[in-house]
């Protein structure tokens, strides 16, 4: 008897990722074996696809600890020397956002996860002295939205690098339905299959549909969750057939109305639709160049007629 909850708990409940999901198996069962740690292991991909999930699943199979944290909660090599300190032999521990570690406390992981020991100075001027902590064998497990955004020597150190991919609309239907189950909420395949449609092939983001068009269903005394209501409450909430919503409608719109469609740089983009240029890389671009709709040049991004005609203006109307 399993308990059920949203987060899976071993490779067979996790939905999609087939290709990580048969590699890792086998590099858990590799080290299960030997009675190692597993290799430190680097995740990257966009927010929402089930990175923090897998580090927590690969800890369960591993039947190790799960110690969680992020780059940016870690202000200095103390706080790091704490958190290593508390593991046992073995256990994992998951940084999250690593790209967003301060430039020092990356330096000392270099040695924690090469040679398990760490080399900090302790106390100041005239007490100043070299510390040398011995760690416990442990196992990084890193996630960032972006490889290219690690220097080359913390990348370098991670034995296991996988790259998460957008889940298909069959994924995300299972995804949708498991999660629904977990809610207690009937739902058939078919208002399923709708929220996987609308969710731009990520998990995260149907968990949060389905939840919405769950209450418009109560409020409407429906005991079902058909494509009917599914319709009718992503189209309330500007959710369109392609998963687009109001911030990405309004991004193609200002890159087409301002720029000709293009070529134009992230930043100018960021700051004509008032969101980070970091939100536009990492959260808008990405899906947006997924499916099509954007594509990047030398000179900066264009938007493709793909996008003209999803969002029904004439390419050739507005041209200067
Ligand atoms: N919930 C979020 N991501 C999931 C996944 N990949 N498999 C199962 N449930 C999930």
């Amino acid at each position: 008897q399993t308990e059920l909850s949203l987060r899976p708990k071993t490779l067979t409940q996790y939905i999609g990722q087939e290709k990580i999901k048969q590699e890792v198996a086998v590099y858990i069962e590799a080290a299960k074996t030997r009675e190692e740690p597993l290799d430190h292991v680097l995740l990257y991909g966009p927010p929402g696809l089930g990175k923090t999930t897998l580090a927590g699943v690969i800890a369960n199979e591993m039947e190790v600890n799960f110690k969680t944290t992020s780059g940016p909660a870690i202000e200095k090599p103390g706080d790091l020397v704490a958190l290593l300190n508390e593991l046992r032999p073995g256990d994992i521990l998951f940084i999250d956002e690593i790209h967003r570690l301060p430039k020092n406390v990356e330096e000392i992981l270099y040695s924690a996860m090469e040679d398990f020991y760490i080399d900090i100075v302790v106390g100041q001027d005239a007490t100043a002295h070299p510390v040398h902590f011995p760690l416990p064998p442990f196992t990084l497990v890193g996630a960032t939205t972006r490889a290219g955004l690690l220097s080359a020597p913390l990348r370098a150190r991670f034995g296991i690098v996988e790259h998460m991919q957008y889940y298909t609309e069959a994924e995300l239907s299972q995804v949708v339905l498991r999660s629904a189950t977990v809610f207690n909420t009937r739902i058939d395949p078919l208002g399923a299959r709708e929220i996987a449609r609308r969710s731009r092939g990520t998990p995260r983001v149907a968990n949060r549909l389905l939840k919405r068009v769950r209450d418009f269903a109560q409020v409407a005394h429906k005991e079902m969750i058909d494509q009917e209501i599914v319709d009718y409450a992503l189209n309330l909430l500007q959710v369109d057939n392609q998963g687009l919503d109001e911030t990405d409608r309004k991004m193609l719109q200002t890159m087409i109305n301002l720029y000709n469609g293009g070529p134009v740089g992230l930043a100018t983009i960021a700051a004509n639709i008032g969101e980070e240029t970091e939100t536009v890389a990492d959260m808008l671009e990405p899906y947006l160049m997924q499916i099509g709709f954007m594509k990047r040049t030398a000179r900066g991004r264009m938007v493709t007629p793909a996008a003209y005609a999803h969002l029904g203006i004439d390419p050739h109307k507005n041209k200067k």
